[in-house]
């Protein structure tokens, strides 16, 4: 589903709005949206800590979630503003973060990484503020181990009732607020690699959702198989958790 489908009351959001919103919220985010999320950090973490490898969370923002990751597993954050990256840094250099692997400036919609590369892919919030939430899609499970994990926690959107009042009315200040307020679940449910395992509420208030996703090891042979065929290499290694 593109922008266009979901309204004119969902204006594009480019990169460069994402960086002007976050430079805004840096200062103030642990205070305010910090607050509202931190239970769905600590239960998307607790279920993350059970697994084994390498993880890499997308779009790690203050890195409010870093030192909630158990020491056993090797981290590298990523995101596109880096004024939301500074403070991460500082938090992973004051708090003696070891397990932090790298926190690297980059565009979630073109991953710097070989294919298969992380054993554990998360998201937190983030894929309804990227300009192109099915590019960065494609990425998380490109850079995803066959057999491993994406994960998704988001806040998304409703079609009925109040709330949806309350997401349409707030729609059209997206590229200002650094998030679309309209962004039904089923935009992040077409891609075929990805098996949804597991959907559940989050607190506060079940506003948000996660959605657990295991990469099928079966379609990305198929993928390799393709993408060689056509010239492109990928390579295949067996999942690590
Ligand atoms: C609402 S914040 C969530 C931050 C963090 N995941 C958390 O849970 O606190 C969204 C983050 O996604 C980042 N972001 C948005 N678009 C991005 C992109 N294309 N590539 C990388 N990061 C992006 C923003 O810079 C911001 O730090």
């Amino acid at each position: 589903m593109q922008e266009a489908e979901l309204g004119a009351g969902n204006p594009a959001i480019d990169l460069f709005d994402v960086q002007r919103a976050y430079r805004r919220w840096a200062p103030i985010y642990d205070m305010t949206v910090g607050k509202l999320i931190e239970a769905g950090h600590r239960h998307t973490v607790e279920i993350i800590n059970r697994r084994k490898g390498t993880v890499l969370e997308v779009g790690v923002g203050t890195g409010l979630s870093l030192p909630h990751y158990a020491r056993h597993l090797q981290v590298t954050g990523i995101d596109i503003s880096p004024d939301m990256l500074r403070k991460a840094r500082t938090r992973v250099d004051e708090q003696n973060l070891g397990h932090i692997s790298a926190l690297h400036e980059m565009d979630a919609g073109r991953l710097e990484f070989p294919d298969e590369e992380f054993d554990t892919v998360v998201a937190m919030y983030m894929i309804t503020t990227v300009p192109n939430p099915e590019q960065v899609l494609r990425e998380l499970e490109r850079v995803c181990a066959p057999g491993g994990e994406v994960i998704l926690v988001n806040h998304f959107s409703v079609e009925k009732g109040p709330r949806a009042r309350l997401e349409r009315l707030f729609a059209p200040l997206a590229s200002t607020i650094g998030w679309r307020p309209v962004f039904p679940l089923k935009r992040v449910l077409g891609s075929s690699g990805l098996r949804l395992t597991d959907r559940r509420s989050l607190r506060p208030w079940g506003l948000f959702t996660m959605l657990r996703f295991v990469k099928q090891p079966d379609l990305a042979a198929d993928h390799k198989l393709k993408t060689e065929a056509v010239g492109g290499h990928t390579h295949l290694k067996p999942a690590r958790a």
